[in-house]
């Protein structure tokens, strides 16, 4: 059975001092969770709020990395270092990382690989824009971003891997996807894992939804069979918006 999973990702907001104060919040809140719960803080908080939520039902994980573990890369956060601060999870390719930072697939699947090494679980994003909608090519658009991203990933790895769909005209714009489009896109997702893996590699992954998910529309979501949890931006900078999701 696939677990729920609700995920939080802050993006650039919150200093490490906010970020404390917000994970003190939320460990109160959130005490015996039905769902999987994640929060993705900037790096800089990273290590303030895991040292809050050690022993809490909360995981933490990381926004981005790059792939190598260690060198001459200004600016850059490895794996290594996420894995230290016992982070289990790290998001790869969300959009505004391919949008704003020239993040391809190729790169993606570095990370992806970097990643499985360091025993992360890999939330990788995918997801179309409203032209490719429009011109019906989001299947053909996600399928593509799917195939390049988990390029030599080995089956045995898709354990821990995580796919995120994310529509780039539903991220921040109080317009998400239906419950049938998410679910069609999902149903679509696991269908090209059953041809690229097996039908049990399939079934197994989790398969989130993100896009304006909010406290009203995250339980029609997850009452979609193929949506696994959902990945919250916005919504998960306000403690009582992300806790009602999380009980949604
Ligand atoms: P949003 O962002 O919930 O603010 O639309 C989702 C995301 O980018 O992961």
């Amino acid at each position: 059975m696939r677990r729920r999973l609700v995920a939080g990702n802050w993006k650039m907001n919150k200093t490490h001092l906010q970020s404390e104060e917000f994970a003190e919040q939320l460990k109160e809140k959130i005490q015996n969770p039905e769902h999987e719960v994640l929060v993705c803080p900037p790096f800089t908080s990273l290590h303030a709020v895991k040292k809050v939520l050690k022993d809490s039902h909360i995981l933490v994980g990381a926004q981005n990395m790059y792939f190598e573990e260690h060198g001459p890369f200004t600016g850059e956060v490895s794996p290594l270092m996420i894995k230290e601060m016992e982070c289990t999870h790290v998001i790869l390719g969300h959009s505004e990382r391919r949008s704003h930072f020239n993040e391809t697939n190729e790169k993606v699947n570095k990370k992806v690989l970097a990643a499985i090494q360091n025993d992360l679980f890999a939330i990788v994003c995918v997801g179309e824009t409203l032209t490719e909608r429009e011109h019906n090519k989001a299947r053909e658009v996600v399928e593509v971003q799917i195939k390049e991203c988990l390029h030599e990933v080995s089956p045995e790895h898709m354990t821990s891997i995580i796919i995120a769909y994310e529509p780039l005209w539903a991220i921040g714009t109080g317009k998400n996807a239906t419950p049938q489009q998410a679910q069609e896109m999902h149903a679509h997702i696991r269908g090209v894992l059953t041809n690229l893996y097996t039908g049990e590699v399939a079934r197994n992954i989790r398969i989130l939804y993100g896009g304006s998910v909010k406290p009203d529309n995250a339980a029609s979501l997850f009452a979609e069979q193929d949506i696994d949890g959902v990945l919250v931006g916005g919504a998960s900078l306000e403690v009582d918006s992300f806790v009602d999701i999380v009980n949604a």
